[in-house]
């Protein structure tokens, strides 16, 4: 592992969306490094919001109920903080073209009212906000990189785009300290296992351990880029702790390019039952597909030293122990 992260005692972060996937592991990983941690979460429905992700730290942390979209209440959340980490979103990409005001609510509105908050509240706080590969859309060259144009092909994307944008025009103009990590197709303990409307191969380890049959659009040929997910919440804190990081973005991936295919074959694997089939792409799914998609992680390796340490067979080993040991958490 080619980067270190540092203590972190008695410093204050919060954590926005905590009670997700990516917002406890990040969690998980600041309380490991010994700070003092605040999960903040709206526990809206159908995202992944669950107290049995911060069940192992409940003793060790605070938790407050709130929305990103409410302007006191992330007022109230970010003062005195020294970490504000946005993991909470509307984070479907169907959902995000079914109701484009709900996602541009959350994920646009709802970033702009945390940024307002630390600009008055917090204005020493370094954020990092969870962005995502959906951003680029389809990528003109393979693998992708920071250089190239974004072109969402979602109003998800478009949205977390723009939201980006936020965080790094406030770095720029107002001097608050945000670095957006755009994350990659993640997968690992606590996501949300209740249905497939995203994190699509979360979705496939439960259908394999019940020995279950999964349905591949096409023929499973586009390539994808996998990140455990504890590899991930290491980069969110790593780029709070690193000041090169402040007013930039940053791509993480797995350097390996993966086909649909041998994802749902590890993933069966793995689990040691489930099946799979090829069905036709539905309509709704295929209208926002993008095709290849994998980047090179070589401008976070370079500049933060991060490097992905999980390979796809280990993290799905983990991932698969951790759901068939805790199921009736999470189904
Ligand atoms: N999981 C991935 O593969 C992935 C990939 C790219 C980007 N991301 C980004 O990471 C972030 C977290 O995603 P996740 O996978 O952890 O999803 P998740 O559904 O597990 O977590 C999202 C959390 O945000 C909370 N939330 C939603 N709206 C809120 C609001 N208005 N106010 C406060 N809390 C709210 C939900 O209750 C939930 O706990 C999102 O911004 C997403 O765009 C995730």
């Amino acid at each position: 592992m080619a980067y270190f992260l540092k203590e972190m005692k008695g410093a204050r972060c919060l954590v926005l969306g905590g009670l997700g996937f990516i917002g406890s592991n990040t969690a998980h990983r600041l309380a490991s490094l010994g700070a003092d941690v605040t999960v903040a979460d709206a526990c809206l429905d159908p995202y992944g919001w669950n107290f049995a992700n911060v069940k192992e730290i409940r003793e060790k942390i605070d938790f407050v109920k709130a929305d990103v979209r409410d302007k006191a209440a992330m007022e109230a959340a970010v003062e005195g903080m020294d970490c504000v980490f946005n993991c909470a979103g509307q984070v479907s990409h169907l959902d995000s073209m079914t109701d484009p005001f709900l996602d541009l609510d959350i994920n646009c509105r709802g970033a702009l009212v945390v940024l307002e908050a630390c600009r008055r509240k917090a204005e020493n706080a370094k954020i990092v906000y969870a962005g995502t590969r959906a951003q680029m859309g389809a990528l003109r060259k393979t693998p992708g990189d920071e250089e190239q144009a974004d072109n969402p092909a979602d109003i998800y994307g478009a949205d977390k785009w723009a939201a980006e944008k936020y965080h790094l025009i406030y770095n720029s103009a107002y001097g608050l300290r945000a670095t957006s990590l755009r994350i990659n197709n993640t997968y690992g303990e606590r996501h949300q296992m209740k249905h497939a409307r995203y994190g699509i191969l979360n979705w496939f380890v439960r259908l394999a351990l019940e020995g279950k049959e999964i349905q591949v659009f096409g023929d499973g040929s586009q390539a994808r880029d996998y990140n455990y997910v504890a590899d991930v919440a290491d980069a969110m804190v790593l780029a709070a702790q690193k000041g090169e990081a402040d007013g930039k973005y940053y791509l993480l991936g797995s350097g390996k390019e993966t086909r649909f295919l041998d994802m749902v074959k590890a993933v069966i694997a793995a689990a040691g039952s489930g099946s799979y089939r090829l069905v036709p792409w539905p309509p709704d799914r295929k209208a926002i597909e993008v095709g290849d998609f994998f980047v090179s992680y070589e401008k976070i390796r370079r500049e933060l030293g991060w490097e992905p340490a999980t390979p796809l067979e280990r993290g799905l080993k983990s991932t698969v122990e951790f759901y068939r040991e805790r199921r009736t958490e999470y189904w």
